[in-house]
């Protein structure tokens, strides 16, 4: 048994461990298998899970037994603990809110209208181009913590508001200086392709050629990123495109992941072949891509989040989707622009409410499925003897309050890699 210091969590009134015989990700019936244990306890010994179960087995463990005094215990007093929540879709390297976009939206202009004037995405890059890196790296930072706070403890973020090679590589680098500073587990992912910057407009081929040509080559000799990214929609990149970064980021050995079907509809079988990682906004999705979809490892990546603050009717097709047996995960998709929050609860409550999604098949998507979206799924995701100490406590006795009780927190404490963060009073 390592030396460093041993977690018991007691008293677990439901523990979500998530732990199956399912080697992939979850689909179909599976996702709403989240496997509970009742007045639970799990150990946790040098960052890794020892054991979880009962907590009368817990008591009866000859090991437990005999270290009792060197094991910090943690009375949960019949509290609900998940996996800590993986975020597998974030954009925190900005400099600050789009406020000129929201009053419009509210006045009756849509995302696309706002974009074409002059706003959205490009309307983001002067203040980061202007910025320090260090000033972004503090900034991530304070995102990460509170993310944390309300239960992530893995998350994905995103460059794409530079958009010159400089200012990607910078973003990159505030990432990689911000997860230094936070306990958490941090998957980077470059978005050079996130819109054509001013200075390339109507030349949207010498951007790409850009971006595969120089960015990448850079972003990868670095090791700033795992993942490569590209909006692939309406008035972003074409698919043809898409397929040009995506070729780039295959032949520098990085995994490839992208926005798509967010504003409009777009065949997938032109991209599936890359083997992304993840397919994320997905509210229109041809019926006649569903079955490749389900039978590849691709998890499609929802973010209610974006739904909501755009203020649409209209939200992803989850029922569709997991009926059709594609593995789906649950991302905040925090960006200034489409989904200011930093809350997988109030993601969850989303998919709860407006995607028809049970509340334990939300969870299944932001946790197990987010990690598989990052390809952590042999650490992250579960609670279970070997993975990563990962968990998130809520003021809550049963799993269903977690998106019920939206627009709050109650998330009183999470465990980092065996680390505790937070109190519980
Ligand atoms: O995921 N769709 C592209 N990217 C972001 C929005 C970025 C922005 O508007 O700043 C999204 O919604
Ligand atoms: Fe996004």
């Amino acid at each position: 048994m390592p030396k460093t210091p041993a977690v018991l969590l007691v008293n677990i009134g439901e523990l979500v461990t998530l732990r199956s015989a399912v080697r992939g990700p979850r689909r179909g019936r599976d996702l709403s298998d989240l496997a509970i244990v009742k007045d639970a306890a799990v150990l946790c010994a040098g960052g890794k899970i020892v054991s979880a179960g009962t907590g009368k087995e817990a008591v009866r463990d000859r090991w437990v037994k005999k270290n009792r005094k060197n094991i910090i215990e943690i009375d949960c007093r019949g509290r609900v603990v998940l996996p800590g929540f993986v975020d597998s879709h974030t954009h925190p390297v900005f400099a600050g809110p789009r406020l000129v976009d929201f009053e419009k939206r509210i006045l009756g202009a849509t995302y696309e209208e706002i974009a074409q004037a002059g706003g959205g995405i490009r309307s983001s890059l002067e203040g980061v181009r202007k910025s320090s890196r260090s000033v972004l790296a503090n900034k991530v930072r304070d995102t990460f913590f509170e993310m944390q706070k309300h239960g992530t403890t893995t998350l994905e973020a995103k460059s794409g508001y530079g958009l010159t090679l400089e200012s990607e590589l910078k973003s990159l680098e505030a990432i990689r200086a911000a997860a230094g500073q936070w306990p958490g587990t941090v998957i980077s992912t470059f978005l050079g392709a996130h819109v054509v910057p001013a200075e390339f407009r109507g030349r949207s081929q010498e951007y790409v050629d850009h971006v595969c040509q120089s960015m990448i080559p850079a972003v990868a000799k670095r090791k700033l990123a795992q993942f490569v990214d590209v909006f692939c929609d309406r008035g972003a990149f074409s698919m043809e495109e898409t397929r040009q970064v995506f070729e780039s980021a295959s032949q520098h050995e990085l995994g490839v992941r992208a926005h798509v079907g967010q504003l409009s509809e777009s065949r997938l079988q032109g991209i599936l072949h890359f083997q992304p990682a993840s397919l994320d906004h997905m509210d229109f999705v041809n019926d006649a891509d569903l079955p490749a979809l389900a039978q590849s490892k691709t998890i499609a990546t929802l973010v209610p989040g974006a739904n909501y603050f755009l203020g649409l009717g209209r939200y992803p097709d989850a029922r569709r989707l997991i009926e059709a047996g594609v593995a789906v995960a649950l991302a905040t998709d925090f960006n200034p622009g489409s989904s200011p929050t930093l809350s997988m609860p109030m993601a969850l409550s989303l998919a709860c409410t407006h995607m028809k999604m049970s509340p334990a098949e939300a969870i299944a998507a932001a946790t197990i499925n987010g990690a598989w979206a990052l390809g952590l799924a042999q650490r992250k995701g579960s609670v279970e003897a070997g993975k990563d100490a990962d968990l998130s406590i809520f003021e809550a006795t049963d799993h269903r309050e977690i998106p019920y009780w939206f627009g709050v927190n109650r998330c009183v404490l999470t465990v980092v890699t065996g680390m505790c963060s937070g109190a519980i009073t």
